[in-house]
């Protein structure tokens, strides 16, 4: 019985979100936000796979509570591999501005991760496994004034990626040491829209994966299809009578090549194991035997086909 209301325990305290042991510190400055209250962690206990942050442990300095910490630093997680979620939660740090996170395993951004983080100034996700920025990465933190994706793997910044954020309040934008640029923004050394320029300029585009000269695989043989014999130069002999011909107004001339087109379709028809493209061939033959049928006012109507 023990046992099991341990075992019990134990799967509660896994499957519910993350938790933080914080070392709670004053930060060094970090110019924008200058030296802030902070809570540093690196290791936090995980949930499977659910990155809704919902204990804090810790000793605050006499004085400060989890209530004053403005900045949160994940450093040297290498198995979290998302953004933390409801971390302003009231019970936990109702007046976080900053977010730093460096050595984990984030890799995936995506618009929603954000979501909780409305009041964020401050934002440092350098040297992470980052790929990609999605376009709508930075709609819910618009009060974005330093960003900071140095040292990740980023190939594709979506083209209005930047486009929420005031430019103008703006401080710094760091994207060095990255796979598609290397390149920082601030408003002393440059001009905003040259740096944004080349932001979506280099990094608009996914780069193909060349073909190897060489490849490990066998080497593919192109397809075998039958030879294109579905026109017989001598159509196989009709399965419909012969046409009488004789005494129809449209003309001795278009009633056989009606007869003629109704026996190649047929042709075609009886061929349906062995065209792969059977489909197309005979929409294409409907077609045109439509057109005819139109060209000749429909005085002569095509028989064994189905609309
Ligand atoms: C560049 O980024 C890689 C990770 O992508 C990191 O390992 C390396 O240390 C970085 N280089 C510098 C100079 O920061």
């Amino acid at each position: 019985m023990k046992l099991l209301v341990l075992l019990l325990i134990a799967e509660i305290s896994i499957s519910f979100g993350l938790e933080f042991h914080c070392e709670f510190k004053f930060s060094q400055n970090y110019g924008l936000i200058g030296s802030v209250y902070q809570c540093k962690t690196s290791n936090p206990n995980f949930g499977l796979s659910d990155p809704v942050l919902y204990k804090i442990s810790g000793n605050p300095t006499t004085g400060f509570t989890h209530r004053d910490v403005k900045l949160v630093e994940i450093d040297g997680a290498e198995n979290l591999i998302y953004i933390p979620q409801d971390m302003s939660n009231p019970g936990l740090f109702p007046n976080l501005i900053a977010l730093k996170m460096s050595n984990t395993g984030l890799k995936h951004l995506s618009g929603t991760q954000l979501n909780d983080y409305r009041n964020l100034m401050w934002l440092s996700l350098s040297y992470n496994q980052i790929i990609e920025v999605p376009d709508n990465f930075f709609q819910f933190t618009t009060n974005l004034r330093f960003i900071d994706f140095n040292s990740n793997s980023i190939s594709i910044v979506g083209f209005d990626a930047l486009s929420p954020i005031n430019h103008q309040t703006l401080v710094y934008v760091g994207f060095k040491n990255n796979t598609c640029i290397d390149k920082e923004y601030s408003p002393m050394d440059g001009n905003f829209y040259s740096f944004l320029y080349d932001l979506q300029y280099d990094c608009q585009f996914i780069e193909t994966t060349p073909i190897p000269t060489t490849s490990i695989l066998p080497p593919t043989e192109p397809p075998t299809y039958p030879p294109p014999t579905f026109i017989p130069t001598n159509p196989t002999p009709s399965t419909t009578a012969s046409p009488n011909c004789q005494n129809v107004d449209i003309g001795e001339e278009v009633c056989k090549l009606n007869h003629e087109i109704r026996n190649l379709a047929q042709v075609i028809e009886k061929r349906d194991q062995v065209f792969q493209k059977y489909e197309d061939v005979l929409l294409y033959v409907q077609e045109t035997l439509k057109n005819i049928n139109k060209l000749l006012n429909n005085k002569f109507s095509l028989t064994g086909f189905s609309d």
